[in-house]
């Protein structure tokens, strides 16, 4: 594999292409979106990861828009609200999505979280393939699935594209969930991964609050990095698409500046923490 570049790509099953790293903007306040996120293009990140959620659609697309970079060359993720799931808010988020970021496609959508029932997940995935069919979506995914919920989908999909044909059922392309040494997942990791499905890394700095841990620390200083580049490279190499989040310009540069060193195998084993410690909700674990 040739070695990984800030503009990376990995290849998704519709056929799309993501940048590997992606710019989380939950908890950015939509009065600066704009201006981060073009601070984070101009460093060179080529994907922007927002919600409908984050109330910062808007202001994240405008930021996209302001770049000057072509539009094809950037990604824009969005997500179905988790307390909205079901067709008919599907169907209406998307269209929303559309008018407040003004683009003529959403690069990814996807399901928030795994809330409100089998038929408010079905029915929210069908109007996220509708979405594609009518060419307002490029690619769809889910986020905090766990396997149980993954497996649901999958049965739909195969029984959907049995009865109406091949891909009616719509293509899984990522899971977006929370992965970091302290959070290994390895149930849904090797589900997606079988599949061809990406991963995307949520709290891939763990939020800031190991960054002195000890098995970081060393590893930061044989490298001339910091705890939270260690994290970062961790992530890449798990051939993750890690999503870090920060409103602070000269961390946008320091997260990344991971390109210029590698971690061995070694140092990745130590980070195999085996230990399963969320820092953010955990949805992937819900039962309804
Ligand atoms: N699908 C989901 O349910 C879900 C859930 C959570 C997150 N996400 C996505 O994943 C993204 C990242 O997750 P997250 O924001 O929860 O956590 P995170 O990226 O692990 O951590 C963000 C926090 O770390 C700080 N930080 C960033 N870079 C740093 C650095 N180099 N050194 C020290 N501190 C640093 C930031 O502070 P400042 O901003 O003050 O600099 C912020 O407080 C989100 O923005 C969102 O796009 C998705």
């Amino acid at each position: 594999m040739s070695p990984l570049t800030l503009t990376s790509t990995y290849p998704l099953p519709s056929g799309h292409k993501i940048p590997i790293l992606g710019y989380g903007v939950y908890q950015t306040p939509a009065a600066i979106a704009s201006s981060v996120v073009q601070h984070a293009l101009q460093t060179g990140y080529r994907h922007v990861d927002s919600a409908v959620a984050y109330r910062n659609e808007g202001p994240s697309a405008q930021g996209i828009k302001d770049s000057g970079i072509s539009r094809s060359e950037l990604f824009f993720t969005t997500k179905i609200p988790p307390k909205d799931m079901g067709y008919a808010s599907a169907k209406q988020h998307i269209a929303q999505s559309l008018q407040e970021t003004g683009f003529d496609y959403i690069d990814l959508y996807l399901l928030h979280a795994p809330y409100g029932g089998k038929a408010a997940r079905l029915g929210a995935w069908k109007a996220l393939v509708e979405g594609v069919a009518a060419g307002q979506i490029r690619s769809i995914g889910v986020s905090n699935y766990g396997v149980h919920h993954l497996e649901e989908l999958e049965a739909y999909i195969k029984t959907t594209d049995a009865e109406e044909g091949a891909g009616a059922g719509g293509v899984l392309s990522v899971n977006q969930i929370e992965l970091h040494p302290w959070l290994g997942r390895k149930d849904i990791v090797a589900w997606c991964k079988e599949r061809g499905v990406v991963l995307e890394a949520y709290c891939p700095i763990v939020r800031g609050e190991r960054l002195e841990d000890p098995l970081l620390v060393p590893i930061a200083k044989k490298y001339g990095k910091t705890t939270a580049q260690v994290l970062l490279r961790w992530s890449l190499q798990m051939e993750f698409v890690p999503l870090p989040k920060t409103v602070t310009k000269s961390r946008i540069e320091e997260n990344a500046d991971i390109y210029d060193f590698e971690l061995t195998e070694e140092e990745m084993k130590t980070l195999d923490t085996g230990v399963d410690q969320p820092i953010a909700w955990d949805p992937t674990v819900s039962h309804d």
